[in-house]
């Protein structure tokens, strides 16, 4: 091998791989951005590794640490996997160091070793919180580091059952050049830690900082990486912080976790549909319930709408806690549909209580939501509506219809307006005392709700 092939230059800023040494970079267009780095040598012949068969003795070792948080246990699937990886994510000040504090304390509650390694906070910040959090324990050990191969060492001189690394932006590899939150020094330090994990057993959790557009900052890998990625969200304004598994090797995406953040940390919220519905006024026009499901779990939340002549040249669209686009799109729907006019009004969508929907189901309670502002006309608040709403302005149905129902009767709900084809699917007899209308298309809706 020649000295020139062992050449790479790096990207700082993506992570994007040169054998050259380019101006900017070809993936992100950031200018000087390529660093040279030694490509390391692949040794073969001196293997280390193990094989084992597939099947065979010890297949059940897996043992999951359960935290007895059960909000976050349902996220990580049932609880913490022996040498397993998890990323938590989110906005700065969310509240990721709190919820980090009080899973060690829960688990030192259980008499296990926890080790908590910050490069953000001093010991005597992370005491303060702790005092906040009414967390103490001779359980819990607290270091400052932010060399991982100190991390490793201290990992070997304690021992614990768990390891928590906040924030992986803070930590640096002695053996990489570069500065810590560079792409080169969170790719490496992770990857230094995920052997740790694997080699010993020892599960992690490892913080990680979101940049503005959202993404773990740093490259988008320390997402291959790990096993699990968690993402903290939530309104910084509001109270209610939601925790949802974005990849999980040990269990199903999508499953969320509630908390409050109150004076005293966060609290679990095992109601989250009472919650999300607490303040939801009633008789105004605008808002309506929807029934929706977050991996294995139905919530309830209000849809609010304001639609309103706009004084501005080009009209205003947001949404907060759902797709933008996808309100473009309903939007365009209504308007080719129905006939009403909506150019020249500004929209405003929310989900109430900062919580994000992504499924399709919520569409039904968008359209049902921003008619009911625009006809001023208030729908009834004992009715929940769900579906999803195609381009040709047909209601098309959609999933777990029965776990809807139970969850809107256990609250009280009266009516549920849904597809008719969901409708259909219901097994005879399930519909648990709740009045059931069923819709085809978007004129249906407006007969349905909007028509005396
Ligand atoms: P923190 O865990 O430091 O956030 P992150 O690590 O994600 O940056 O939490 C920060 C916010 O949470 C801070 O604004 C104060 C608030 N907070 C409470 O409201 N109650 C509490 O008990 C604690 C510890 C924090
Ligand atoms: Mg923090």
């Amino acid at each position: 091998m020649t000295a020139k092939e062992q050449l790479l230059f790096v990207c700082s800023s993506c992570g994007y791989e040169s054998r050259k040494w380019l101006g900017r970079c070809l993936d992100c267009g950031e200018w000087d951005s390529l660093k040279q780095q030694k490509k390391q040598k692949i040794r073969v012949g001196r293997t280390v590794a193990e094989v084992h068969p597939l099947a065979g003795e010890g297949g059940d070792e897996l043992v999951r640490l359960v935290t007895g948080i059960s909000e976050l246990d349902r996220v990580l699937g049932g609880g913490i996997v022996p040498g397993s990886m998890v990323l938590i994510g989110g906005d700065p000040g969310i509240g990721k160091s709190t919820l980090i504090l009080q899973l060690l304390a829960a688990l030192a509650g259980q008499e296990h070793k926890v080790l908590y390694v910050t490069g953000e906070e001093s010991v005597a910040q992370i005491r303060m919180r702790a005092d906040r959090l009414a967390v103490k324990s001779k359980h819990i050990y607290l270091a400052t580091e932010n060399s991982v191969q100190a991390i490793i060492g201290l990992a070997d001189e304690v021992k614990p059952a768990f390891l928590a690394v906040d924030s992986i932006q803070t930590m640096y590899s002695e053996e990489v050049g570069s500065a810590p939150g560079s792409v080169t020094q969170v790719r490496e330090s992770t990857s230094l830690l995920v052997t740790l994990a694997k080699s010993t057993g020892l599960p992690l959790i490892l913080v990680g900082h979101v940049t503005k557009d959202g993404a773990i900052a740093g490259p988008r890998v320390l997402e291959h990486m790990v096993d699990t990625v968690l993402y903290f969200e939530g309104d910084r304004g509001q109270v209610f912080r939601v925790l949802r598994t974005v990849k999980n090797r040990f269990g199903s995406t999508n499953e969320i976790g509630v908390f409050e953040m109150k004076e005293s940390g966060l609290a679990e919220v095992d109601n989250p549909s009472a919650l999300f519905l607490a303040e939801r006024p009633v008789n105004v026009p605008g808002s309506v319930v929807m029934p929706s499901v977050e991996g294995t779990r139905p919530i309830l939340v209000e849809v609010q709408a304001l639609v309103s002549p706009s004084s501005l040249g080009t009209a205003r669209r947001t949404a907060i806690g759902a797709d933008p686009q996808r309100l473009a799109l309903l939007t365009a729907v209504l308007e080719k549909k129905i006939g009403v006019t909506l150019f020249d009004h500004d929209i405003f969508l929310n989900i109430v209580g900062g919580i994000r929907i992504d499924e399709p189901a919520l569409d039904l309670g968008v359209i049902v939501a921003l008619l009911s502002s625009l006809y001023e006309k208030v729908v009834d608040p004992t009715t929940v509506v769900c579906g999803e709403v195609g381009l040709a302005g047909e209601i098309r149905g959609v999933g777990q219809m029965e776990m809807r129902l139970r969850e809107a009767q256990r609250l009280g709900f009266k009516t549920f307006l849904m597809p008719e084809s969901s409708k259909r699917q219901l097994e005879a007899g399930s519909s648990l005392g709740i009045q059931i209308h069923s819709v085809r298309t978007v004129h249906d809706v407006v007969e349905c709700l909007f028509v005396e």
